[in-house]
């Protein structure tokens, strides 16, 4: 680990007073001030973007130029943790761990700021806005502050990885996501005469049972895809037939072949089923993030490179849940990895009671570290 006990010491403290002060996705407003005073205070400048929430810094000068990112959002939760440092924000929580990926970045811009000689080019700093949204990347790149980067690196905290193992493979490693909002239409009935109207209830269940056929008769066996219906409502009463009843979820694949025959699958059966009972239905198809899909060249090095520095640096499965740093890379050739957080069996991301341990601090800072000095030297040696 290449961070003093000091800096460690440091970074703890910010880590926990981020995860006392969770913001939600979009309304990081006091995060960003907390983060550009930070930044400010040590020397560094914070690069005028427009937006609103969320920054770009930067460190070094001109070619080549590489990019560091963190998110930096929570999640509508109530912590369940125990912990002595919980969210002191009703209702909100750093329950997927970007506290702890913007503090180390924030470590690692000050080690990068004090070997600032060094550096032979430029790398900017990425704390991203509305990541659990989806579109935070977006209006990150929409700012046009990336159109001279040669490539960019990220990390997931993963709490089922041993503390400081470092994951990465090359091309997928998190799902595409997509989502899905459909609206029955049948006609409404008292519950003693069902013949005098159109079943909803009935026609969105055997929907939904028919939909969880499509990846066990459509996918091929060996691809992973996931279709989870999520949410489901309708009518309010015990006496009465509803009009309407909805229902929404999403869609995890990984080829892009998969997702357009997930597609295509969902809507054939949706709406065969639901002419079957009789019913209408609308459907709203939400097209998410797209696999976050690493480079491969630039994954086998850097592989290579950290098995110098890391002795625990494996190749994961990869992850269904997905990542708006998907963005980045359909621009710019990227690099995405997951860094062990707590252990197996621990509650995994997006739990009230998830944990993520102070001591993955040192190893994710040296991966954005160590990674930016690799990716200078190599974007250099091509000019
Ligand atoms: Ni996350």
């Amino acid at each position: 680990m290449s961070i003093s006990p000091e800096h460690y010491d440091e970074l703890v403290v910010i880590r926990h007073y981020i995860h006392e002060h969770p913001e939600l996705s979009g309304e990081e407003v006091a995060t960003t001030q907390f983060l550009t005073d930070y930044l400010t205070g040590l020397d560094i400048a914070v690069l005028d973007t427009g937006l609103k929430t969320g920054l770009v810094a930067q460190i070094g000068s001109g070619q080549p130029v590489i990019a560091l990112r963190a998110d930096i959002d929570a999640l509508p939760i109530i912590e369940n943790t125990g912990l002595t440092f919980a969210s002191k924000h009703a209702g909100v929580m750093h329950a997927c761990g970007h506290d702890l990926h913007q503090t180390s970045l924030l470590g690692a811009a000050k080690l990068l700021k004090q070997r600032e000689a060094e550096i032979q080019g430029t790398i900017k700093l990425i704390f991203q806005q509305a990541e659990e949204t989806h579109v935070g990347a977006n209006e990150v790149l929409e700012t046009g502050v990336l159109s001279d980067v040669a490539a960019i690196i990220g990390f997931h905290n993963m709490p089922d990885l041993p503390v400081g193992q470092i994951g990465l493979r090359d091309k997928g490693i998190m799902a595409a996501v997509d989502q899905f909002y459909v609206t029955v239409n049948g006609t409404g009935s008292h519950a003693a005469y069902p013949n005098q109207g159109v079943d909803s209830i009935l026609a969105l269940s055997a929907i939904i049972t028919s939909l969880q056929q499509l990846v066990s008769r459509n996918i091929d066996p060996q691809h992973a895809v996931v279709v989870s219906v999520t949410h489901v409502a309708a009518g309010n009463t015990w006496n009465v037939l509803p009009d309407k009843a909805i229902f929404e979820g999403t869609i995890r694949t990984f080829a892009p072949e998969d997702r357009t025959l997930a597609k295509k699958r969902f809507y054939e059966i949706v709406e065969n089923v639901a002419a079957a009972h009789g019913v209408s239905v609308d459907i709203d198809w939400i097209f998410g993030t797209n696999v976050t899909y690493n480079d491969s060249e630039l994954s086998a090095v850097m592989f290579d490179d950290m098995k110098n520095w890391h002795e625990d640096v494996v190749v994961p499965v990869p992850s269904n849940a997905g990542e708006d740093f998907a963005s980045y890379q359909e621009q710019i050739p990227g690099v995405f990895a997951f860094i062990g957080s707590n252990g197996p069996g621990s509650p995994g991301l997006h739990f009230s009671n998830m944990v993520v341990k102070d001591e993955t601090i040192g190893v994710a800072v040296d991966y954005y570290v160590n990674n930016a000095f690799l990716l200078l030297k190599r974007f250099s040696l091509k000019k």
